[in-house]
């Protein structure tokens, strides 16, 4: 595959900006550690390191109070003593800006430090022992009932990535683990749903949402206690009497604002018929500030231009519920208009909402507006007078007056934050925070790095399906991700471009991350489309940990990839096997008479307040379980090695 490393330029120079993990060396006491012409007669640290002499000495004369006998563990409590003299002390004695009394030991558990330690201490009484708070001869196992409890503390969670000791050295950040054996899926609910996403109370309770409309308010269970629970006679909120809903067309998205615990406000994305349901008209993604002609749309398709509109719409739980955290349904009306706009044609409109988790921002996924067999002929995706194809950002807390939503040429009632890319350009619509997607589909940040924003995207249909890249890119501000000038990494070449092309020479594209030809057979009927897709960080599975989650719509292929360096933008794929556990609560299907679970189309992977993964597929609610369920081995995972 030629999908592996992709680093352009472009992707590099957004990197310097995130924030660094990569800290300075710096001692418990916040001084720089000093340079050592000679080597320490204890620790043996040589170079740069946090002790001197004096320190050498203390640290000599604490580890002989210890009165260790066994030679094993004798040199790992050396090991953690000496840690002090570490040149990275400072960062192995904090975890979350707390100072520790034994520096964080690597615990990828299997082979870790950690385990090591755990491995020839356990069973031998050390006096002063570092990890007791008492003087007396104590083990390890006095203090810890397993070596995960043990590294639980002395490790902090597997899932930690700070650094740690690694026997005598710094190890920053911990390696991802190696390639995980399968992933283990267990089956919830039988619905179809489109999306998820968690309450924004942080409960074990999601909101679960149909294409047609409804919103569901479901409990998610423990692990192995049973089936999502939730009322099916009474949604949330039924918008189906507003929703247009079709094979492309629905409600897309919800998303909650971040304060939505004290104001109870909420927002949902659908499309809607202007022709059969009222306030579904905005102004037309198709008119000549995008080079677009509405009459030569107008023949083709069967629908008038601009027939079908995508909406973003405000609601909330007022007057539901004592207070917005109780709340069990939504008001039924509008609270607001936010958006609304006219689509060119019946597909690729995307429509997924969220809300930036630094800036608080509501960002607007939208498709290049569709024509399938043509791939986006007015070049909507690579024009910025348009808002199609791009990612918007908008302030949903600061409103327009009328007389500026008609001055700015806005959709609706939002304003433009200060820092959005192309505000202040006249060639350009203030709204775009990046461009050039085709249908993206859909977007989730790292949970641990908020700069991380990955977005799945499907490629054009062609002829020689060979050529049609299905893809994730990384996200940033004022990124153009190609589309229609590049399907991935080829040039694409259109047949049928009324509304002109962009030079490739006249853009810097960013490439994706990784992705797939559709052409590629070891599937077990094919590809359809790319369906991106978290970075795992649920303690449910820890050989998943750290790595990127995707599936293709078809259901029959899934995927990880491991960044490798960390935060180096380079992204290793693999596939995976999947299978669903023997204890699933609702029995899975299988693909006729293989191990692959009929998922038919896999709609959407989503997380829940717990970092777990789940599919939402059609046929039903599966979520990430502990691979010992399936069989397979997991040697991070004490019970399964
Ligand atoms: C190390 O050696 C250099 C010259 O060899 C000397 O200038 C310096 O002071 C020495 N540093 C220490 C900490 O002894
Ligand atoms: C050695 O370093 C410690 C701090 O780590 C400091 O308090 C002490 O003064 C130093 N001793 C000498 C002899 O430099
Ligand atoms: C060290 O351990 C040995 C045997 O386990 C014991 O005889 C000795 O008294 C201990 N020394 C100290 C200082 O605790
Ligand atoms: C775990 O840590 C050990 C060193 O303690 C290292 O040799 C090993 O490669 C690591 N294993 C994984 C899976 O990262
Ligand atoms: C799911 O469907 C299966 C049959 O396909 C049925 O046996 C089971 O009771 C259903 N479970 C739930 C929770 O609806
Ligand atoms: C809902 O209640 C909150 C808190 O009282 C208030 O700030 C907000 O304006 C209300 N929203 C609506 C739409 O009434
Ligand atoms: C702004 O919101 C109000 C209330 O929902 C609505 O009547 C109006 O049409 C909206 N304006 C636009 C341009 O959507
Ligand atoms: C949420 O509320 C806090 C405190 O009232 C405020 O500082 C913050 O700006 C609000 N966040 C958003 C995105 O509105
Ligand atoms: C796209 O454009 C062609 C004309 O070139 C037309 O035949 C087709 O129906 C349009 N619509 C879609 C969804 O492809
Ligand atoms: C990207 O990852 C691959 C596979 O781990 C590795 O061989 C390669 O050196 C990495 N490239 C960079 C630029 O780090
Ligand atoms: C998936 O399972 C098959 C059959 O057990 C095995 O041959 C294959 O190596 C596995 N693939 C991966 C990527 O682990
Ligand atoms: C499963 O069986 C059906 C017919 O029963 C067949 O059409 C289909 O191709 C088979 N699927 C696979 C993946 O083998």
């Amino acid at each position: 595959m030629r999908v592996e490393i992709v680093t352009p330029v472009l992707l590099l120079s957004t990197l310097l900006l995130l924030p660094s993990c990569f800290s300075l060396p710096l001692c418990t006491d916040s001084t720089s550690p000093i340079t050592r012409n000679t080597t320490l007669a204890f620790c043996g640290y040589s170079g740069s390191t946090c002790c001197n002499a004096t320190d050498d000495s203390a640290i000599q004369a604490q580890f002989s109070a210890m009165n260790i006998t066994d030679l094993s563990c004798a040199s790992t409590m050396k090991s953690i003593l000496c840690a002090k003299c570490n040149p990275y002390s400072g960062e192995l004695y904090t975890i979350d800006e707390t100072p520790r009394t034994t520096p964080i030991l690597c615990s990828n558990i299997t082979d870790g430090f950690c385990a090591t330690t755990w491995d020839t201490c356990k069973n031998v009484a050390i006096a002063n022992n570092p990890f007791a708070s008492t003087s007396t001869p104590t083990k390890l196992s006095d203090l810890y009932h397993s070596e995960a409890d043990f590294c639980m503390s002395a490790g902090g969670p597997v899932t930690d990535q700070t650094v740690c000791l690694n026997g005598n050295s710094a190890s920053f950040p911990p390696t991802i683990p190696a390639s995980p054996e399968g992933i283990c899926i267990e089956k919830l609910d039988n619905g179809t749903f489109l999306n998820m996403v968690p309450h924004p109370d942080g409960s074990n309770r999601v909101f679960l949402m149909t294409q047609a409309g409804k919103i569901f308010l479901a409990e998610v269970p423990n692990n192995g206690m049973g089936t999502l629970t939730y009322n099916a006679s009474q949604p949330f909120l039924d918008l189906t009497d507003r929703v247009y809903v079709d094979y492309e067309f629905g409600l897309l998205g919800i998303a909650f604002h971040p304060n939505f615990t004290d104001n109870g406000r909420l927002f949902v994305s659908y499309n809607c018929d202007s022709k059969t349901t009222p306030n579904c008209l905005g102004q037309c993604s198709c008119n000549p500030d995008t080079g677009c002609d509405p009459l030569v749309i107008g023949i083709i398709d069967g629908a008038a231009p601009c027939q079908y509109q995508e909406v973003v719409a405000e609601y909330t739980v007022n007057g539901t519920s004592s207070s917005p955290v109780t709340a069990t349904v939504a008001n039924k009306n509008e609270v607001r208009r936010i958006f609304t706009m006219g689509l060119p044609y019946t597909t690729q409109h995307a429509g997924e909402i969220f809300f930036g988790p630094e800036d608080g921002y509501l960002y607007l996924m939208l498709g290049d507006g569709g024509n399938k067999t043509n791939g986006d002929p007015w070049n909507f995706a690579q024009k910025k007078k348009s808002l199609l194809g791009k990612s918007l950002r908008l302030d949903i807390n600061h409103f327009p007056t009328p007389s500026e939503i008609v001055s700015l040429g806005l959709f609706g009632n939002y304003t433009i934050p200060s820092d959005n890319p192309f505000n202040n350009n006249s060639d350009a619509r203030p709204e775009i925070w990046a461009l050039g997607f085709r249908n993206p589909w859909k977007c989730n940040y790292d949970s641990e790095r908020s700069s991380y924003l990955f977005c799945g995207e499907s490629g054009q249909d062609r002829a020689n399906t060979s050529t049609t890249f299905e893809e994730v890119n990384l996200v940033s501000k004022a990124g153009n991700y190609g589309w229609r000038v590049y399907d991935g990494f080829d040039l694409y070449n259109p047949t049928y471009t009324p509304g002109g092309s962009t030079p490739p020479s006249s853009i810097n594209p960013i490439f994706p991350i990784l992705g797939y030809y559709h052409y590629e057979t070891h599937s077990n009927t094919g590809f359809a489309a790319l369906v991106a897709g978290f970075v795992y960080r649920a303690k449910t599975d820890p050989c998943l940990f750290g790595r990127f989650i995707y599936a293709d719509l078809y259901g029959f292929d899934m995927w990880t990839a491991a960044e490798i360096p960390y935060m180096s933008g380079n992204f290793t794929t693999e596939t995976i096997n999947f299978t669903c556990s023997k204890q699933s609560p609702i029995p899975c299907d299988f693909v006729n008479s293989t191990t692959i679970p009929k998922l038919s189309f896999v709609f959407s992977i989503d997380q829940d307040n717990n970092e777990d993964l789940f599919y939402l597929a059609q046929t039903g609610v599966y979520r990430i379980v502990r691979s010992v369920h399936c069989g397979y081995k997991c040697n991070l995972d004490p019970d399964n090695r």
